[in-house]
């Protein structure tokens, strides 16, 4: 199997990041990270990258819709051009991405999110749908397109929500479903799986409905 190189965004911690890292180095995922691109200087996703030997870039970002974040987005575009990505991770990137970057890799961008699309979209996924009173909360990976957490949905993971569940505690099951559906969705697209028609995009080969995994714990 040929080995992708893959890019990542990152504003935060970088557990996601960490999960894709860890599953390349140890053969499960037949892609390798080259690139590590954050908003944030003192991001622990940039950390994360120095210390496996990836690159790890800084690039400021304006407020969306300015001069400034058109710049941005053309700089992170470039960057990732340079260095031959195939498929562009948002893991915890909390900026809206560009068009430069969008046009430059279509349906390559996929994104990360911590609630069962579409219903609560935005910063505040787990604590949205805790107040809500749903019984269900999960996470979701998507492709990326110019409508935030909006575009074709690749693979889902429930977490049923308990009584006594706080933001915090519902937030740490998320994750840990995160840390496996990310890597999952990168193999199918290293793997040639994935196709995109309208909304819906297909995975080839796999019984989807199969692979929804659900915490009851
Ligand atoms: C995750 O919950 C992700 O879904 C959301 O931000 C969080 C990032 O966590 N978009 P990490 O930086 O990957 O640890």
């Amino acid at each position: 199997m040929p080995t992708i190189r893959l890019g990542a965004l990152a504003s935060g911690g970088g557990t996601n990041l960490q999960s894709i890292i860890d599953r390349c180095e140890d053969g499960r995922l037949d892609a390798e990270v080259v690139m590590v691109i954050s908003d944030r200087l003192e991001a622990g996703a940039l950390e994360r990258a120095r210390k496996h030997g990836i690159a790890a870039l800084h690039v400021p970002v304006a407020k969306t819709g300015t001069d400034e974040w058109l710049e941005a987005d053309r700089r992170i575009t470039d960057a990732f051009l340079e260095a031959r990505v195939d498929l562009i991770c948002m893991a915890g990137y909390m900026r809206v991405i560009g068009p430069h970057l969008l046009g430059a890799f279509p349906h390559r961008i996929m994104n990360i999110h911590p609630a069962l699309l579409p219903a609560f979209k935005g910063m505040h996924g787990q604590r949205d749908a805790l107040e809500y009173g749903t019984k269900v909360a999960g996470a979701t990976v998507h492709f990326a397109d110019p409508d935030f957490d909006m575009g074709p949905i690749i693979i889902q993971a429930v977490v049923l929500v308990r009584e006594d569940d706080t933001e915090a505690t519902l937030a740490a099951r998320i994750l840990r479903q995160e840390h496996e559906i990310y890597p999952q969705a990168v193999q199918w697209f290293a793997e040639g799986r994935l196709r995109v028609e309208g909304r819906r995009c297909v995975v080839e080969g796999v019984d989807t409905a199969a692979r929804i995994s659900i915490d009851a714990s």
